[in-house]
């Protein structure tokens, strides 16, 4: 069978070499939706890890039970004991949900707090599996790290988790990832904060040009049909580097027997860009504050120069709220801080949309009363 997956062999050696020869035993990856983290952790780190003599990892993706994440570590624990191993591989094939931007709710319904004897059962559970190792190396990786920030009623579980981690000893490495920059500094940064100081937060690197290349190849495989890896790596960049898009682009390609990336593309765009699409969402969720800072860098303004502030003041709100703005827009994925301190956009869709239908930062503010 055809193996969608693009592979990452340098990375994952480097990121080993970090985690147990270079004693950094503690990395947490950040990086935002749908760049391929988890893929990369499954398909490369965790299978590399295991070549590499690392003799059991366990993987826990604390979305598994948003309501709950403490189940999640302890199913994930249950898992990796020997007696309860059961190999399971990575599925590969077709992704079939073209446009998937973040439907997924990011927040439980009803969090629940764990119970006593549930963190007991953790703390055992997680003994229990140090006790199996015995001194070799093991490999935990917690998926979703910043679910925990989400609700108060993580907070004692999230305390244990770090106790537990604390005794680890040091031929257990770990590896959180995360998808919420503020999330992820909630539980990292704050000095109160349960993880403070326990991990290198670090960028995840996003999929480059040789991931398109090997998509193209894959069409080709199959269809027998050559396409212009050019375009869709300036769609792979249109779409912020989402590498859910880029396949669901090439499936749909694939399905259809064709090597129209343009007419594959506007029927998926139609879904981003359309009435009622991803844009519209995504625009219309976000607070008037958040509206302001991002049509003032769309505008290439300085966010805090004296127009912006007299801007900010006329809508009604203070040069903290645009700072939280900031915040809000780096954590739905939809601006960054770049290496020189500046924010940029990384949805360049989005910014298309927003032009085609002639958003500015002047259309926010009420209209003038008539005279
Ligand atoms: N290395 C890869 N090769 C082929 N396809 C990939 C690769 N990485 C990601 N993808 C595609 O992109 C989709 C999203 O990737 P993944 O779920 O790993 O992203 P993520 O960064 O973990 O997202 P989230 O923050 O939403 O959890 C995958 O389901 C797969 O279709
Ligand atoms: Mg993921």
């Amino acid at each position: 069978m055809i193996d969608w997956h693009y592979p990452r062999p340098e990375l994952a050696q480097a990121h080993l070499a970090q985690l147990f020869d270079q004693g950094l035993s503690r990395l947490a990856f950040f990086g935002r939706r749908r760049i391929g983290k988890t893929e990369y952790l499954k398909r490369d780190l965790i299978p590399a890890a295991a070549e590499k003599g690392v003799v059991n990892t366990f993987y826990c993706s604390f979305w598994e039970n948003k309501d709950q994440p403490h189940l999640a570590l302890i199913r994930a624990l249950q898992d990796a004991l020997p007696e309860h191993q059961a190999k399971v591989k990575a599925k590969a094939g077709l992704n079939f949900g073209v446009v998937d931007f973040s439907a997924e709710v990011e927040r439980a319904d009803r969090p629940r707090p764990a119970l006593p004897n549930e963190l007991t059962l953790a703390t055992t559970s997680f003994q229990q599996w140090v006790k199996y190792l015995d001194g070799r190396p093991g490999l935990i990786v917690l998926d979703e790290i910043q679910h925990l920030a989400t609700s108060s009623a993580f907070a004692t579980f999230a305390a244990s988790l770090r106790t537990m981690l604390d005794m680890a000893p040091p031929n257990i490495a770990v590896i959180f990832t995360g998808s919420s920059l503020a999330d992820l500094q909630r539980l990292f940064n704050d000095q109160k904060a349960p993880f403070f100081n326990f991990a290198t937060v670090v960028d995840f690197p996003l999929l480059d040009r040789p991931f398109v290349d090997h998509l193209a190849r894959i069409n080709q495989m199959i269809t027998g049909l050559e396409i212009k890896a050019d375009l869709l790596w300036d769609l792979f960049n249109r779409s912020g580097r989402n590498a859910q898009v880029i396949t669901g682009l090439v499936s749909q390609m694939v399905l259809r027997k064709s090597d129209d990336i343009v007419g594959t593309w506007e029927d998926i765009e139609i879904e981003l860009t359309g009435e009622g699409g991803w844009c519209e969402k995504a625009w219309s969720d976000l607070l008037l504050s958040d509206q302001a800072v991002y049509l003032l860098l769309l505008e290439g303004q300085d966010l805090f120069s004296e127009s912006s502030l007299a801007l900010y003041e006329r809508l009604g709100f203070s040069r903290g709220s645009a700072q939280q703005a900031i915040k809000r827009l780096i954590n739905r994925s939809l601006i960054a801080r770049n290496g020189h301190g500046r924010y940029e956009r990384i949805v360049p869709i989005l910014d298309e949309w927003m032009k085609l239908t002639g958003k500015t930062s002047q259309m926010l503010l009420p209209p003038p009363a008539a005279a």
